[in-house]
């Protein structure tokens, strides 16, 4: 008998099984498909006695000590299915934990039905691909308030730890954890976008991929460290094993996305807010999907062959304070979360599980959790003395490189939404004024004045 169980032995969840096992503890097993439970147990090797496995959910369900915990670790179109077939097979008290990618709106939605149903609900954002669910993700939990204490040993066992600390914490209450999720990989798409646009400007600049992945190398010694300039560094260097190619050189230029970038960027909208670097980053993988209309515009606008000729040192530069600007936004679209949902996210905790475990580890992280537990003003980071420090060191370089890219045809979205969001936020009196005139003139919106107080003033054109 185990205390907890996983269903859905895909890539995650087979790994996750696997590492609740290595720390010890009992798992059940079962997967629709039963063939994947039996492979999962032969390739298990030594853990194979801690893997209790069953073929039907009812066995399964049966496998568990009361008060059972079921993991789900299937595809997102499935969790629903899977929740309805296994209620009718537990009993009040009992949790069931969805570990896959939700919408946040979708685990606000299945927390009040299993609760209704008499059980806790938990919404697990787990990251680190297949290695960190093996070895340590990094867990974000919300759901039902007293959901986590009966597994926060197991949760906290399998975790990435940084410094002895595990990267896992109960976040808030029913979409908290998804949402949180969600946003970190907002973010890990406009990181990943940053790169790229380097990656394209040193292509550009006819610079050797060896050279480039020596610079990816030397960047994450310094304050760009993190595990995506590390793999960018490790890609970069990497050969095609058929042709002997280099491996970016056979990869088609079109990029995959499964909708967390994009509810990311929905939400933000939603409640307001600014998401400009991950909604360019969506907006490039999209357009790349575009290959024959890409191919048909070249044709008609041939490029210029113009390089940027930006220095090493200013990319390297740009790319902190693009870092920075999108981690920003990022976090000012949680702290708006929490206020809007009642969550109480613990902002300095979130960058703190995000330390390690997850792809969008980096060294920033852990200076953002200081910022943050030190108060940010108005929630922004841009304006916590360290990072306004380190923005008025860097963003002089990101000005340059956007403006050497421009000027030579080169296409850097998220570079530039970084620095028009940067150049925007840093102004006290913007360019509104027409807009609300604007608004006023042709649906009579009124406006605000700024020598009195009140609203619903009109201009001449009124009169
Ligand atoms: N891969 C990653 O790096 C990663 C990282 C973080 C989060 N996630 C999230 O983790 C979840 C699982 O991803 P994965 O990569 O492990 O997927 P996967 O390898 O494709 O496995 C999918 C699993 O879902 C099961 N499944 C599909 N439809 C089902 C249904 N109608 N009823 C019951 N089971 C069903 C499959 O069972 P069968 O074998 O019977 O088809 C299989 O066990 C997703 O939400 C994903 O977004 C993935």
């Amino acid at each position: 008998m185990a205390r907890i169980g996983v269903t859905g032995m895909g890539t995650m969840g087979a790994a996750l099984a696997l590492n609740i096992a290595d720390n010890g503890f009992e798992v059940a097993v079962h997967n629709r498909s039963p063939g994947r439970t039996r492979d999962v147990m032969a390739d298990a090797g030594a853990l194979s006695q801690r893997l209790k496995p069953s073929e039907t959910l009812e066995e399964f369900i049966a496998s568990l000590t009361a008060p059972r915990a079921v993991l789900i670790m299937v595809n997102a179109g499935a969790v629903d299915a899977v929740i309805e077939s296994l209620i009718p097979l537990l009993e009040p008290g009992d949790l069931i934990v969805d570990a896959g990618n939700a919408n946040f709106n979708d685990t606000r939605r299945r927390a009040k039905a299993v609760e209704d149903a008499g059980m806790l609900f938990l919404g697990v954002g787990v990251s680190g691909g297949e290695e960190g669910a093996r070895f340590g993700p990094s867990i974000m939990v919300g759901g039902s308030s007293d959901a986590y204490a009966p597994i926060k040993d197991i949760v906290e066992a399998i975790a990435a730890r940084f410094e002895g600390d595990p990267c896992a914490a109960f976040l808030g209450t029913d979409g908290a954890g998804h949402f949180v999720k969600t946003v970190h990989n907002g973010i890990e798409y406009a990181d990943m976008q940053l790169i790229a646009e380097a990656y394209g400007l040193l292509r550009a600049d006819g610079r050797a991929l060896a050279d480039m992945a020596a610079l990816f190398g030397q960047w994450n010694e310094g304050a760009l460290q993190s595990y995506l300039i590390e793999i960018t560094s490790e890609i970069l260097k990497s050969k095609d094993s058929e042709t002997g190619k280099p491996i970016v050189d056979v990869i088609l230029d079109q990029a995959g996305q499964k909708g967390t970038g994009r509810w990311t960027v929905i939400e933000a909208l939603k409640m307001g807010q600014s998401a400009t670097a991950i909604e360019s980053a969506v907006a490039a993988r999209s357009w790349s999907a575009l290959r024959e209309t890409r191919a048909a515009a070249e044709a008609a606008f041939p490029l210029s062959g113009e390089t940027s000729e930006v220095s090493d040192a200013d990319l390297e530069a740009a790319l902190l304070a693009a870092r920075i600007i999108t981690y920003g936004q990022g976090m000012a679209l949680l702290a708006a979360a929490s206020e809007e949902f009642n969550w109480s996210l613990d902002l300095a905790r979130v960058a703190e599980i995000w330390r390690a475990g997850c792809i969008i580890r980096s060294s920033l992280l852990d200076d953002i959790s200081s910022a943050v537990r030190d108060g940010l003003p108005h929630e922004q980071i841009l304006l916590a003395p360290a990072f306004a420090s380190r923005l008025r060191e860097t963003v002089p370089a990101l000005r340059r490189v956007v403006t050497a890219a421009m000027s030579a045809g080169q296409s850097v979205p998220a570079m530039a939404a970084s620095l028009s969001f940067f150049d925007t936020l840093r102004r006290a009196r913007g360019t509104t004024d027409l807009i609300q005139a604007q608004r006023d003139f042709f649906g009579r919106h009124g406006f605000q004045r700024v020598d009195r107080d009140g609203d619903g003033f009109h201009g001449p054109w009124a009169d």
